[in-house]
C-alpha cells in the first residue's frame, strides 16, 4: 500500500450516497489500469446491484473510447466519486480523449495504487474497485423500446462490463 494512501475500506452497506444522483448528478471517472500505464474517462451511465448474489457495478463504454482498450485488457476497473468542486477535472475527461492528452498527468487528479494493483484517485469521495466478471454488448436487435437506438447515431453500441465489487474506499 502507498504510504500516501488515505482511504479506508468501507463496507458497502454503510455507503450513504445515492447512486441515481451519484450518476446522473455528480458523474465518476471509469478508470483502467495500472500506475505504470492507465486511461480515465467520464461516465454519467451505471447500474449497480446484487447480480449471482454478488454486489455489482456495471459500467457502459463505447468502443471508440481510448478507456475501452484498457478495461478490455485489464482484470480490473475502479469507478471513482467526487467532491463537486473537482467537477471542471470530469468536465475535462469527458471531454478529451487519453489519445490527445496524458491523462496520468491532469493536475488535481492524484493516482494511488490499492493493494490490488488498482488506481484509485486520492481527491475522491468514494471509490469502488472492481473485479470484471462478465461482459457483452448493446445489440440493436434486442431494444424492446426501438427509440432508444436514436441514441446510437453511428452504431457504437457500448460494451459493458459487469464489476464485481471487491473493496470500496473512502477517505
Ligand atoms: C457527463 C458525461 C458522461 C459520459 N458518459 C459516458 C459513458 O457512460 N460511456 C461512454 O462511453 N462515454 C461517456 N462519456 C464520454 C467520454 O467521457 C468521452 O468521450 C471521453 O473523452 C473519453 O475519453 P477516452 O477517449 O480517454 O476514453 C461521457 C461524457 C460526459 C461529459
Amino acid at each position: 500500500m502507498e504510504k500516501d494512501f488515505r482511504f479506508k475500506k468501507i463496507e458497502i452497506d454503510n455507503i450513504r450516497e445515492n447512486f441515481f444522483r451519484l450518476m446522473s448528478e455528480d458523474w465518476m471517472l471509469v478508470c483502467a489500469g495500472n500506475m505504470e500505464s492507465y486511461n480515465i474517462m467520464t461516465a454519467s451511465w451505471g447500474t449497480y446491484g446484487i447480480l449471482w448474489n454478488k454486489p455489482v457495478a456495471v459500467c457502459y463504454i463505447r468502443p471508440q473510447r481510448y478507456t475501452y482498450q484498457f478495461a478490455e485488457k485489464h482484470p480490473c476497473f475502479t469507478l471513482n466519486f467526487f467532491p463537486d468542486r473537482l467537477k471542471h477535472l470530469l468536465d475535462l475527461c469527458g471531454s478529451r480523449s487519453g489519445r490527445d492528452i496524458n491523462k496520468m498527468k491532469i493536475e488535481g487528479l492524484n493516482p494511488v495504487k490499492t493493494t490490488q494493483g488498482n488506481i484509485i484517485f486520492n481527491e475522491a469521495r468514494l471509490a469502488l474497485e472492481c473485479r470484471k466478471i462478465y461482459f457483452d454488448d448493446i445489440k440493436p436487435e434486442n431494444f424492446i423500446d426501438t427509440s432508444i437506438e436514436k441514441l446510437y447515431l453511428i452504431k457504437d453500441y457500448h460494451r459493458f462490463y459487469i464489476g464485481e465489487i471487491i473493496n470500496a474506499w473512502m477517505p
